[in-house]
């Protein structure tokens, strides 16, 4: 067992390669347009190998990513327009404020514990004027108990290496958090040198009531909750809301 995003990081991109982040990226552009004015300095919580922050800096955002895995964040790019340090979201102070933050892919429901999310989402604040948004995405409640989450297996490959990656939840309904232990079957070519990994990841969903007394409390108001990516209404099948939440 290794801990959560170590091993991983060296498979990400290939094991998220079927992830439209330029698609994503013009998403949250769009956002910040539509709920921000003048909005260039990003703050983005949870940068992982730097894709988005990459391709946001290539639309002449500014940003700075704070990312958790030092080794996530060694394989991030870097260009103008886009740095990544190691930090923790829930605690790293950077002594001045941006325009928005943002955080993607489900970073915000790795903050598990009530305490955890709260000083996320406050540090969030402390780097905002008023008037600037915080925009995230997380895991739904209403989602999670009528689609219940099951064993998948997803395969991926390049010339260097095949992958199977096993993803099989464990339940805790009273703490409205699945833990997913992932376990990665690596094949290195031409070798055939193997690699057999773990990590467990725990992951909270939330509800939009949840997620309002958090805001409210960190000094947020929320101006927009949509399905992620289809901005379509929140429902039963929405695993991933994206919600905007303003600094009062
Ligand atoms: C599913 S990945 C998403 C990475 C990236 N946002 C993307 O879309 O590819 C979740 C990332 O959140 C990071 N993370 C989780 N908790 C964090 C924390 N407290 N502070 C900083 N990063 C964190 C993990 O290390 C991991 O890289």
């Amino acid at each position: 067992m290794t801990p959560v995003f170590d091993t991983y990081s060296a498979y990400y991109d290939l094991l998220y390669r079927d992830k439209d982040y330029v698609a994503e990226v013009a998403y949250i552009d769009e956002l910040l347009n539509r709920y921000g004015k003048d909005v260039n300095d990003l703050l983005e919580f949870g940068s992982g190998t730097g894709i988005h922050g990459k391709l946001l800096a290539m639309k002449n955002y500014k940003v700075t990513g704070i990312e958790l895995s030092q080794k996530m964040s060694d394989r991030a790019e870097k260009l103008e327009g886009f740095t990544s340090q190691q930090g923790d979201i829930r605690r790293v102070k950077l002594e001045r404020t941006f325009d928005a933050v943002y955080s993607l892919f489900h970073v915000m429901s790795y903050q598990t514990s009530n305490a955890d999310f709260s000083s996320a989402i406050s540090n969030a604040a402390a780097h905002l004027l008023s008037g600037g948004l915080f925009v995230f995405d997380f895991w739904y409640s209403p989602a999670v108990y009528a689609q219940k989450p099951e064993v998948r297996v997803k395969r991926m490959g390049s010339e260097q290496v095949s992958i199977t990656r096993v993803a099989e939840p464990e339940i805790y309904p009273n703490e409205n958090r699945i833990d997913v232990h992932y376990t990665v079957f690596a094949e290195e070519m031409p070798s055939q040198r193997h690699q057999v990994f773990s990590e467990v990841h725990p992951m909270r969903h939330f509800s939009l009531p949840e997620i309002d007394l958090f805001a409210e409390s960190a000094g947020f108001e929320r101006i927009g909750a949509e399905e992620f990516l289809s901005g379509e209404e929140p429902g039963e099948d929405t695993w991933g809301v994206c919600v905007i939440l303003r600094k009062s």
